[in-house]
């Protein structure tokens, strides 16, 4: 298989052979890495790393993976570039798609970055829009894989929190392509679109994968392998939305009890982080101040139980974006 000069916009774009082929290849990587085999596959690329947003893990993944490959980066920061402001993102494109062999952005808008795509005439990584955060999809797949003795179409997950926004939609979506159990969990303001449900149950004929929506998180659960959240308000949204949001999913909170309600002992515990598991935050200690809530979306004790492999799936960012980069830039058959 080859995916030279594709772009990585959404998981929607790649067949599940495909995103097989990325995580297997993301699992040598860090093999070699480990074992200090790694090969080269990158050496004099230039990739522009544009973040409208803030990040932290994407951001260090991407500069650790290109450095590893013999690749140079430039990193924009969120008020850094022309882009949006002072010049169009059809005109940044051009211009960058003349000086860089790749480019990676974070933003609002999916339309950014697919026109990016469009113009730039280089392969483009969605590092995180509002809809869809791809390459985190690759990581929590490569996570879920080595925490279980099972394929990928044998696990089964929960999504519980926001589920309209880009971890939610991404996690249905790759759940669906890979044939999973997947179960969202949510109240009915906060499901994902009726367009998305069409599309990911048109996916499930295909795959075989099992998809619950609902409202009850001990329903949703029930005897999975993995129980996932994010934080519950994203980036980009404003602060007045934590009241309604803690109103709201107060009852879809990972903690304790709903860890039990599992019903399996050997149930993971997964986020993509950052996470408002206690007071250590300065968002962390208003939301106590203002709310009363110390431990949001998930309870300090099952953040830092044995069942959270969240720092396994922060690890795992760098070596699924380093399969991207090696497989779309590198010229190699995966
Ligand atoms: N999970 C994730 O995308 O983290 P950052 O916002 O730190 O990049
Ligand atoms: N939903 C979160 C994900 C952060 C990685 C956000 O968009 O802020």
């Amino acid at each position: 298989m080859n995916l030279h000069q594709r772009s990585f916009l959404k998981l929607l774009d790649f067949s599940p052979a495909e995103i097989s082929a990325l995580l297997d290849l993301a699992a040598k990587l860090k093999a070699d890495k480990k074992n200090s085999s790694e090969k080269q596959y990158l050496v004099g690329k230039q990739i522009a790393l544009i973040f409208e947003k803030t990040s932290t893990r994407t951001r260090c993944a991407f500069e650790v993976a290109a450095r590893d490959q013999g690749a140079h980066v430039t990193y924009l920061e969120p008020s850094g570039s022309q882009i949006g402001h002072k010049e169009s993102v059809r005109d940044t494109a051009r211009v960058l798609g003349r000086m860089y062999d790749a480019i990676e952005y974070r933003g609002f808008s999916q339309n950014v970055v697919e026109e990016l795509a469009e113009f730039s005439g280089v392969p483009v990584y969605n590092g995180l829009t509002d809809e869809f955060h791809p390459t985190q999809m690759l990581a929590d797949l490569l996570t879920m894989r080595e925490h279980c003795d099972k394929p990928l179409n044998k696990i089964s997950f929960a999504y519980l929190g926001d589920a309209r926004f880009n971890m939610g939609n991404s996690l249905l979506i790759a759940g669906a392509l890979m044939g999973m159990d997947v179960r969202i969990a949510a109240p009915e303001s906060l499901q994902p679109s009726a367009e998305l449900l069409e599309k990911v149950q048109q996916i499930a004929q295909q795959t075989g994968a099992r998809i619950l929506i609902t409202d009850n998180p001990q329903a949703a659960v029930s005897g999975v392998d993995f129980v996932h959240t994010d934080i519950w308000v994203s980036m980009g949204e404003p602060e007045q939305a934590w009241r309604e949001r803690i109103d709201l999913l107060k009852p879809f909170q990972v903690n304790a009890d709903l860890m039990a309600a599992t019903g399996n002992v050997h149930a993971k515990f997964m986020h993509c982080l950052p996470s408002f598991h206690n007071r250590d935050t300065k968002i962390g200690e208003w939301i106590f101040q203002t709310f009363g809530l110390d431990g949001v979306e998930v309870t300090e004790d099952v953040f830092e139980s044995a069942a959270s492999i969240v720092f396994d799936q922060a690890e795992n960012r760098m070596h699924t974006i380093k399969a991207v980069m090696v497989a779309t830039l590198g010229n190699v058959e995966i």
